[in-house]
């Protein structure tokens, strides 16, 4: 695949636009959770104004009085055309994906398609929490593949856990998280050709969760894994809502490879009920319009991630920060500090600044704490601040 460049073209800096007050007066989970003296960095919410292009869509829509049911696309259309634009990638097929009402409940019908009750889904943690009450509601059983050393997918644990998942006939998934939360590994396409090898090799579906897929930074490649040798029976779920903050507007692309049509093919029709139409109409725009706003997010995140570098070594030097290559959220390990298990609990209570608990990530998640770096630095500036005052 190519690697594309991006510019910023004159862009301003979405990170920087909006001040405290304005950010208070929202009302989503970011900020009503905690009482108004907690500086909340946690939640994958961003502290951005809406892209133009997406404003633009939802205000004619609304002008329109167009709030229907979805029809039609253009979703899928889009996320074509940006997959090969940013990716250099052609194998998004519009008439091998279907809208679903978002990320997680798109992976929860995936693993359905590919598995049966009881049947085991191997996840890497320390991973993105939900996964876990998502799989055990849907009546399967978590296998844990812990990540390896510097936060990438380990082989031999994986081959392992795939052993133990098909053991006695039974069908089993991967539910690969790509690029991964909390760490920000963006996986090679030498591990991921590995990882469809070992899938095949055992016969272990995977589902593929893509939502960072346009948050990855600089010049580090996102190879979307069904693109990779042995990756077309592969299932991904794909979307606007974390690249450009639509998280309110629900609607989330499932895409299946060559081998996965045919699974796919058997999603049934009501799954589609649950997208919204402005959502698909947001998520279209974004994909189709909001590139300059999304290299210019890019660049302000690569900023935010340099100066918490600086400020951690600066307040909080036990504290251990390897930058990731995408997502915008940062994994810190605070072991170091003699916090315990949870130091996310130290911070919130002596620091009134709000991150995210390692704990519910699963094996590797004691003495870690998840912080959500995208908002301004002034606000990244006092979230440490707060920290380090924890430790006083
Ligand atoms: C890896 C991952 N998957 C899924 C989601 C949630 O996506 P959605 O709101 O579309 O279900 C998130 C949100 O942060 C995420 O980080």
């Amino acid at each position: 695949m190519t690697r594309r460049t991006h510019g910023t073209a004159g862009e301003p800096n979405p990170l920087r636009a909006l001040d405290l007050d304005r950010l208070r007066r929202r009302t989503s989970m970011k900020w009503r959770t905690y009482p108004d003296d907690v500086l909340p960095l946690w939640v994958a919410e961003m502290d951005v104004p809406l892209a133009e292009p997406v404003v633009r869509a939802l205000t004619d829509a609304l002008a329109l009085g167009d709030t229907g049911y979805p029809a039609g696309t253009a979703y899928a259309e889009a996320l074509a055309a940006f997959a090969e634009k940013r990716w250099g990638w052609t194998g998004v097929d519009v008439g091998r994906t279907a809208i679903v009402p978002d990320v997680m409940l798109g992976v929860v019908e995936m693993l359905r398609l590919v598995t049966g009750p009881g049947d085991a889904v191997v996840v890497n943690p320390p991973v993105y929490p939900p996964f876990f009450p998502f799989v055990a509601h849907l009546d399967r059983r978590v296998l844990g593949a812990p990540l390896g050393a510097a936060g990438r997918i380990d082989l031999a644990v994986l081959e392992e856990s795939f052993q133990q998942a098909v053991a006695g006939g039974r069908r089993a998934a991967y539910l690969l998280c790509s690029p991964h939360n909390p760490t920000g590994t963006v996986h090679t396409a030498e591990e991921l050709t590995a990882v469809a090898r070992l899938a095949g090799e055992y016969g272990v579906r995977v589902v593929a969760d893509e939502i960072h897929a346009p948050l990855v930074v600089g010049d580090t490649e996102f190879v979307p894994y069904l693109s990779v040798p042995g990756g077309e029976d592969g299932l991904s779920l794909m979307s606007a809502s974390k690249a450009w903050n639509l998280a309110g507007l629900k609607a989330a692309l499932a895409v299946a490879g060559p081998g996965s049509a045919a699974d796919l093919a058997l999603l049934p029709e009501e799954v589609g009920h649950g997208p919204s139409h402005l959502g698909a109409v947001a998520h279209t725009a974004a994909l189709r319009d909001g590139t300059a706003w999304l290299d210019a997010l890019l660049a302000g995140l690569d900023d935010n991630r340099r100066l918490l570098a600086r400020l951690l070594a600066e307040q909080l030097p036990g504290v251990r920060y390897r930058p990731g290559d995408a997502t915008y959220l940062a994994w810190l390990d605070c072991r170091a500090l003699g916090l315990g298990d949870d130091p996310a609990d130290v911070f919130l209570h002596r620091g009134r600044v709000a991150l995210n608990r390692g704990l519910p990530f699963g094996t590797g998640g004691a003495g870690h704490v998840r912080l959500n770096l995208a908002t301004s630095p002034e606000i990244l500036t006092d979230g440490v601040r707060r920290m380090a005052a924890a430790l006083r």
